[in-house]
């Protein structure tokens, strides 16, 4: 499932350009089953399966030691969970500072709880809904915490205008062709005035998360002109 991001895209470029290395590891190649079992029945019954703790303790070991012979000395231990802290921004931002992370993907109705009490830092969750498998929360967090490394993005792909840096949302992107269908592109936009056209994008910025998201907004320090802008457009809209 890893190839998805190892394969493809920016992520690909930054393993390739070394700016970081993922591993993975199958917690089945760390059991001794003969059938390579990972999972049993939960005490107490009730439907599916359960993740066992020593396949994954051994898995999280493996890779503690993998992490050392790149200097990383102690990597956060992350379990991707329905029931772990939503990500948000401001946290990938914090994920991004770390030496080395581990991402713990469970599968079936979850793990054992004694592995996360003895092995995990860390519950994370992609929102609340559940999939059936943490590879692909864990990937969304890969993709997210590699955009905020230095090198990773190329000046054209820049992740500062992106939305919720700032606690705003971006602003709308237009290009060729200047009219589609009797709609144009915003008039400021190919009026060359730098300075105006920096103005109008923090305006839109301000207004769409004011109309979206406005409890962004709510823990926003705004400057004079922040307020001056929004201000504008509320009045217009009234
Ligand atoms: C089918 S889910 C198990 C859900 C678990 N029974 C519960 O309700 O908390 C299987 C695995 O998918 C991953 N997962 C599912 N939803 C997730 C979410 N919103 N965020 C992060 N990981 C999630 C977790 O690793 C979980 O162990």
């Amino acid at each position: 499932m890893f190839e998805s991001i190892s394969k493809f895209g920016v992520t690909r470029r930054a393993f390739d350009n070394k700016i970081c290395a993922l591993y993975t590891s199958n917690p089945r190649d760390f059991t001794n089953d003969p059938y390579k079992r990972v999972d049993d029945k939960a005490f107490g019954g009730g439907p599916g399966m359960v993740m066992k703790v020593e396949p994954l303790e051994l898995a999280i070991k493996e890779a503690t030691s993998q992490q050392k012979t790149h200097g990383v000395v102690a990597p956060l231990r992350i379990y991707l969970s329905p029931q772990g802290k939503v990500v948000n921004q401001q946290l990938v931002n914090e994920l991004a500072l770390h030496d080395g992370l581990i991402f713990v993907c469970g599968r079936y109705e979850g793990v054992d709880e004694r592995f996360i009490e003895r092995n995990i830092d860390l519950e994370l969750s992609i929102g609340d809904f559940v999939v059936s498998g943490g590879e692909l929360p864990a990937m969304l967090l890969i993709d997210s915490i590699m955009r905020q490394l230095p090198g990773v993005l190329n000046d054209k792909e820049s992740a500062v205008q992106d939305s919720f840096m700032n606690n705003l949302l971006d602003y709308p992107h237009y290009t060729l062709p200047r009219e589609y269908n009797g709609t144009n592109v915003p008039d400021v936009l190919l009026s060359g005035n730098h300075r105006q056209i920096e103005l109008w994008r923090l305006q839109m910025s301000l207004w769409r998360t004011y109309q979206r998201r406005p409890d962004l907004l709510q823990s926003k320090n705004m400057t004079k002109i922040e307020s001056g802008l929004l201000k504008e457009m509320i009045e217009k809209h009234s």
